[in-house]
């Protein structure tokens, strides 16, 4: 695989089957039938979905009719598929704006598991700016409001835990991507009664692994997985090659279940919330909530064998 970064062998070993990391990982297991698969958080004991949907780029669609309604269809299939976390931020555009459309659309969704950001440098910018990202979205709380990039984020977690300890929003969180300011995540976890963090995770990216998903399991912090395709550009990659026989050995019929069953499958993980415009691509991505998932062997053999293409 050429256009990845290089992660050695060793680093694979290393990361994956050392320092009693695997102990942590589940046996290869199976999802009821027909029911899909889901972690609990650990705050709250709420049963979510181990597959989300993101809304970066994909639902930034603005007031072009078609695109809008390409992205209810999405959300459509998604919520038949027994989805429920949608997460967005005022970052992404128009893409508060479409979910709203999209959750009309479709009729409501009462499974919905509203996630969004506050993402401002000015602490006292914060309650403005969630108060319209609710008005885009059209719900009357939201399930989870995250700090974006971990910007300004003393002052946005004071007005992020107000709002819990008032009921006006149900969790608290912070997210980070591309392996930054893990440093202040850490900090961020090991010292705020944060609910949720987001982090990116991938079977190539697995800087997480060394520190920060086993403080999320001993803090009880639920765990949201960004860019799980490397934002297409891995499963691009990946889908230029023939889909290994063995994946079927996990009930993987192609390489989106493949690449989120390999995150799902960590014990500390919640959810991943690959983004997707499309209504096949949804459906293939939700197929992960069914059947095996790889034990820690199998997860070894699956990065070996992407590393290896
Ligand atoms: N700091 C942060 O808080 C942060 C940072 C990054 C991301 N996020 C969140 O995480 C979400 C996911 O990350 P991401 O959007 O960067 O990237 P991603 O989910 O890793 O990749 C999205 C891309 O994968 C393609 N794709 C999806 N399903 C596919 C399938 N079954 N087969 C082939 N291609 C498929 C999509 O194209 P198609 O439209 O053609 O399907 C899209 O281009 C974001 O949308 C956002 O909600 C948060």
């Amino acid at each position: 695989m050429t256009s990845m970064p290089p992660f050695g062998r060793r680093f694979v070993l290393g990361s994956i089957l050392a320092a009693g990391a695997a102990a942590l990982l589940p046996r290869t297991g199976r999802a009821q039938p027909n029911r899909p698969m889901t972690r609990k958080v650990p705050v709250s004991g709420e049963d979510l979905p181990v597959v989300g949907l993101g809304s970066w780029i994909t639902f930034n669609v603005g007031k072009d009719p078609r695109g809008r309604d390409a992205c209810a269809e999405v959300m459509r299939e998604f919520f038949a598929a027994g989805g429920r976390m949608i997460d967005s931020s005022p970052m992404y555009g128009s893409a508060q704006e479409v979910i709203g459309h999209g959750l009309k659309t479709v009729g409501g969704a009462p499974a919905l598991f509203s996630a969004t950001k506050v993402w401002t440098s000015s602490g006292a910018a914060g309650p403005g700016q969630i108060e319209e990202s609710r008005r885009l979205w059209g719900v009357p709380k939201f399930d989870l409001l995250q700090v974006h990039n971990v910007l300004a984020w003393e002052k946005h977690l004071e007005t992020l835990f107000r709002m819990k300890h008032e009921g006006c929003v149900r969790h608290v969180g912070i997210t980070t991507s591309h392996g930054m300011r893990h440093a202040d995540i850490l900090r961020i976890m090991e010292t705020q009664a944060i609910d949720f963090v987001q982090v990116t995770y991938n079977v190539v990216d697995r800087e997480v692994e060394r520190r920060i998903l086993p403080l999320a399991a001993e803090r009880r912090i639920a765990v949201i997985i960004n860019r799980p395709f490397r934002q297409g550009e891995l499963i691009d990659e990946v889908m230029r090659h023939k889909l290994p026989d063995w994946a079927a050995e996990i009930d993987c019929a192609n390489w989106a279940q493949f690449l989120l069953k390999f995150i799902v499958a960590h014990p500390a993980v919640t959810c991943a919330i690959p983004a997707t415009s499309r209504v096949d691509h949804v459906r293939e991505n939700m197929g992960a909530l069914h059947g095996r998932l790889p034990d820690a062997a199998m997860r070894a053999r699956m990065v070996a064998y992407v590393e290896g293409l």
